[in-house]
C-alpha cells in the first residue's frame, strides 16, 4: 500500500467543498467567515466560507454570479438584506414577515429560498444563553429601521405583556406597529413619551451604537432586575449596553450571542447540521476581551 497516497486521502479536497459566502458593504471585519469555519470544523462539514465586498447596485449580479458557479448558499448583511428579500425565489414565514432576507440558500429544486434568522438568532441568545423567560414582561425596542422590523414577529410570539416601539422618528415607529398589529399589541411612540415608563428588556436597534451614542432614554426606564440587549457588537461595551450597567440592569449585553445564533440557524438551514453555539460564542467573547 501507498502510505503517502493514504494520508492524502485523509486530507478534504477543497474544490469538492460546498460553497458559501457573506455579501455585504463594508464587509471586511465582518465575523461570518470565522464563525461559520468553527461550526464546520466542529461539525465535520467539508464547506468554503468566504466573505465579499458588494455595494448594493451590483448585488444581483454577483448572486446570480455566485450561484451559477455552484455556489449553496448566501448570507446577506447591511445594505442588502431588502435586496436579498427581492431576490429569492421563495419566502420562509419569517423572511415575508420582516421583509428582509440574511440567509439565501439553493434548494433541491434549483430555486433559492429567502430565510431571515435574525429573529430566531436573538431568541436563542435571550432565552437559551441568557436563560430570560419573556412570556408576560415589558419589552420595549429602540430603534425603528430594517433591524426592528426583523425582531417584533418572533417577540410578539413569545407573548410578552406589552411591546412598544421608540424611536426618533415617531412615524417610522408607527408604520412598523401597525405592520405587525395583526400578530400582537405593539404601541409605538417617540423618545420623550417613554417618561415615567418602565421595562424588563430594552434592545437596542437603533444605529446610535456604531457611533458611540445613544438615544434620550429617562432614568427609571429599566425594571428593577431588567436586561438590556444591544443588537450591535463591537469589542468594548456599547454606549448601551454601559447605559444598561450604569441603570442596574441583570445582564446588559451586545449582540455577539445573536450573530452567533442566527449564524447557526443559517448553518442549519444549508447543512441540516445544528452547531453547538456556546464554545463559539465563549471563543470570540474571549477573543475580543484579549484585544482589548
Ligand atoms: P437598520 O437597518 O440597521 O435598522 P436603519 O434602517 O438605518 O438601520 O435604521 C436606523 C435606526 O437607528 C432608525 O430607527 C434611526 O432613527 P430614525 O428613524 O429617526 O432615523 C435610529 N438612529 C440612528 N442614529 C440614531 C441616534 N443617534 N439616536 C437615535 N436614533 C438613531
Amino acid at each position: 500500500m501507498n502510505d503517502n497516497r493514504n494520508s492524502f486521502a485523509n486530507i478534504p479536497d477543497s474544490s469538492l467543498s460546498d460553497r458559501y459566502a457573506v455579501f455585504g458593504h463594508p464587509i471586511n471585519h465582518s465575523k461570518s467567515p470565522r464563525i461559520h469555519k468553527l461550526f464546520a470544523e466542529q461539525t465535520g462539514q467539508n464547506l468554503a466560507y468566504s466573505a465579499q465586498d458588494v455595494p448594493a447596485d451590483n448585488f444581483t449580479a454577483a448572486a446570480d454570479a455566485f450561484f451559477s458557479a455552484g455556489g449553496k448558499g448566501l448570507n446577506c448583511t447591511v445594505p442588502l438584506k431588502e435586496l436579498a428579500w427581492r431576490y429569492a425565489d421563495r419566502l420562509s414565514e419569517a423572511a415575508e414577515a420582516a421583509k428582509a432576507v440574511n440567509t439565501l440558500a439553493l434548494t433541491a429544486d434549483g430555486s433559492i429560498l429567502g430565510e431571515n434568522t435574525d429573529g430566531t438568532g436573538l431568541l436563542n441568545d435571550l432565552t437559551a444563553n441568557l436563560q430570560l423567560n419573556l412570556p408576560g414582561t415589558a419589552i420595549l425596542i429602540l430603534g425603528a429601521g430594517g433591524a426592528c422590523r426583523g425582531i417584533v414577529a418572533p417577540l410578539l410570539k413569545q407573548k410578552p405583556a406589552s411591546l412598544v416601539i421608540a424611536n426618533r422618528t415617531p412615524a417610522k415607529a408607527h408604520t412598523i406597529a401597525d405592520d405587525f398589529n395583526s400578530l400582537g399589541a405593539v404601541d409605538a411612540c417617540g423618545y420623550d413619551a417613554l417618561a415615567g415608563r418602565c421595562f424588563d428588556l430594552i434592545i437596542n436597534a437603533t444605529a446610535a451604537s456604531l457611533s458611540d451614542e445613544l438615544p434620550p432614554l429617562p432614568a427609571g426606564l429599566l425594571a428593577e432586575n431588567g436586561t438590556c440587549y444591544d443588537l450591535a457588537y463591537a469589542n468594548r461595551p456599547t454606549a448601551f449596553v454601559r447605559w444598561g450597567l450604569a441603570n442596574g440592569a441583570a445582564k446588559s449585553v451586545d449582540g455577539l450571542g445573536m450573530l452567533v445564533e442566527q449564524a447557526a440557524e443559517a448553518f442549519y438551514i444549508w447543512r441540516g447540521v445544528r452547531p453547538a453555539t456556546a464554545p463559539v460564542i465563549g471563543l470570540l467573547d474571549q477573543e475580543r476581551r484579549e484585544t482589548n
